[in-house]
């Protein structure tokens, strides 16, 4: 097991990717701590703890700093470390920029980079004090080569690549990894608000002519959470059919 006895924070857990990426650490022997603002969480946790996995769910906005700082003494009270922490919390407010509003802006900033800042720097004294964690961020690939509609998405996808190497840079002596991925199209409940229309122009572009699932972001995370990946730091891999330019 690539994971045995890892204990793995996993933001926006109840659902889509996260919830994907919670399933597959719990296969490979981690145990889980599961924050969202969606109360399916209860419902996650309890089935892996039926399946013979050891989770927890809390209910936690990723942007209250408070909250956050709470969770993160419950969380480790209850496992004693954290070794994983996925930043992968995030929503999308679309519009145009001569259209977007000032609150969308700021939605979509508080939780996709508020919300990273806050949870990497209420855990990163505990993996610091452990001296190991893995850091792993949800970017996109519309970080690389931008988006319709998306100002405040790819700002803060964008940004996400650039903490990264900054926290590879500073933590990297207290034995933590920080590295981020960069999804393409991939079918969940934020995909499935795009109109049907959008969403078939879309399959010119991929190079492999489909969109992915969240297992394979899973898979991805895994990776990077892994030992496996014990000598990359500060990277951005890239899992989109081949779309990025
Ligand atoms: N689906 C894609 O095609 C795609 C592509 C690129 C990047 N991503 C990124 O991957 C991550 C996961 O996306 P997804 O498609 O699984 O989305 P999703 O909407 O299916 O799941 C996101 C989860 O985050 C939770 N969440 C939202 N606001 C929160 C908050 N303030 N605090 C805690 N939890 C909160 C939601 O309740 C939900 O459970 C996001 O960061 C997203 O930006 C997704």
């Amino acid at each position: 097991m690539r994971l045995k006895d890892k204990v793995a924070l996993i933001t926006g857990g109840a659902n889509g990717i996260g919830l994907a990426t919670a399933e597959r650490f719990a296969q490979e022997g981690a145990k889980l701590v599961l924050w969202d603002v969606s109360d399916k969480g209860s419902e996650v946790a309890a089935h892996l703890n039926k399946s013979g996995h050891e989770a927890i769910f809390r209910k936690v906005s990723v942007t209250d700093e408070q909250e956050v700082q709470t969770a993160v003494k419950e969380a480790r009270d209850h496992f004693g470390r954290i070794d994983i922490l996925i930043n992968n919390a995030g929503i999308t407010r679309d519009r145009t920029l001569l259209k977007m509003s000032k609150q969308e802006w700021d939605d979509v900033i508080g939780v996709n980079l508020t919300g990273v800042f806050n949870c990497t720097s209420a855990v990163a004294p505990v993996m610091k004090e452990q001296n190991y964690g893995r850091i792993v961020s949800a970017s996109s690939n519309v970080a690389i080569r931008g988006n319709y509609g998306q100002t405040n998405y790819v700002a803060t996808k964008s940004a996400i690549i650039g903490m990264t190497k900054v926290w590879a840079m500073e933590l990297g002596r207290f034995g933590i990894t920080a590295n981020c991925i960069a999804p393409g199209f991939i079918h969940t409940a934020m995909t499935d608000l795009m109109p049907e229309e959008v969403r078939k122009q879309t399959i010119p572009q991929i190079p492999l002519g489909k969109w992915g699932y969240p297992a394979d972001i899973a898979n991805g995370y895994l990776y990077l959470a892994s030992d496996e990946a014990s000598f990359v730091s500060g990277i951005c891999l890239t899992i989109d059919g081949g779309a990025a330019r």
